[in-house]
């Protein structure tokens, strides 16, 4: 695409999200688009604008939280339903640490070479995921699209504000029971391993404890499934035992999961 057409699209962009602030008042931090476009690319600018035309957002409300390699942005829909948007960052992407996760899984052995399509590639595996999940009555946020690099999902919190994790929670030996079904079920209904299972990737809500970042979640066919499973159950016990919760022996579990 040439530069000038870019520039146009762009600051047709930065113009729609700015009347919508304008015109809902939103007190969001979004000066004149900019504090999209310091932390966004161009082509993430346009996804989210392809997202807005798509009428899968209304307009981006905020920032949420900003990792190493993905940021959360606060999206609203249509009906002014809170929408989460994670954003996979290409520039800082550090694909040696996702690979082990992708080769082996036979749902995505036609892998294109090239950063960008692994990024995506991998904004559509946590999509998958998550839907598998969502399918089988897991709980997970509900999956609503996913284009490019930006993965929309049902936003878990208050007004821009993420639930807590099981970290910044109080926990007891319920959580520590659905966190296990979780695993198992996981496992045995939809056909996955988490992968980064832990307190940081559990939201503890009202309604109960429901997993996200399920970017490196694996389909049971991949060779190192078992010993995913094995890694997540030992570190979910690890975090419960130091809270001071009886937990069962993680190799019993292993055995009852897979058996
Ligand atoms: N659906 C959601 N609704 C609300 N908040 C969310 C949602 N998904 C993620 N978050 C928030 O964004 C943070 C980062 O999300 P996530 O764990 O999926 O990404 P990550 O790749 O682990 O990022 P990081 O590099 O920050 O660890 C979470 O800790 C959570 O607070
Ligand atoms: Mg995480």
């Amino acid at each position: 695409m040439t530069d000038v057409i870019s520039k146009k699209l762009e600051s047709k962009i930065d113009h729609k999200l700015n009347s919508k602030r304008k015109r809902r008042h939103l007190e969001d931090g979004f000066k004149k688009g900019k504090v999209v476009n310091e932390v966004l690319d161009k082509s993430t600018v346009m996804t989210l604008y392809k997202m807005i035309t798509d009428h899968v957002i209304a307009y981006v409300n905020g920032s949420v939280s900003a990792g190493k390699e993905s940021v959360l942005f606060w999206g609203v829909d249509d009906d002014d339903v809170d929408v989460a948007l994670k954003i996979y960052l290409v520039s800082t992407s550090n694909f040696k640490k996702r690979e082990p996760y992708l080769t082996g899984d036979p749902r995505f052995s036609h892998l294109k070479k090239g950063t960008k399509n692994m990024i995506y590639l991998w904004a559509r595996k946590e999509y998958r995921n998550l839907l598998q999940c969502y399918d089988a009555g897991i709980p997970v946020p509900k999956p609503l699209h996913v284009t490019n690099n930006v993965l929309a999902m049902e936003f878990v919190g208050n007004k821009g504000t993420p639930e807590n994790s099981l970290l910044t929670s109080q926990v007891d030996e319920n959580d520590y029971d659905q966190a296990i079904l979780i695993i198992k079920d996981l496992y045995q209904k939809a056909n996955l391993v988490h992968g980064d299972f832990s307190e940081y990737n559990i939201f503890k809500t009202e309604n109960g404890l429901m997993v996200f970042d399920l970017g490196s979640g694996v389909d049971l066919r991949h060779p190192n499934s078992q010993k995913f499973l094995k890694r997540d159950i030992n570190n979910i016990t690890r975090f419960f035992k130091k809270r001071g919760i009886l937990c069962a022996d993680p190799d019993k579990i292993f055995e009852e999961i897979v058996n």
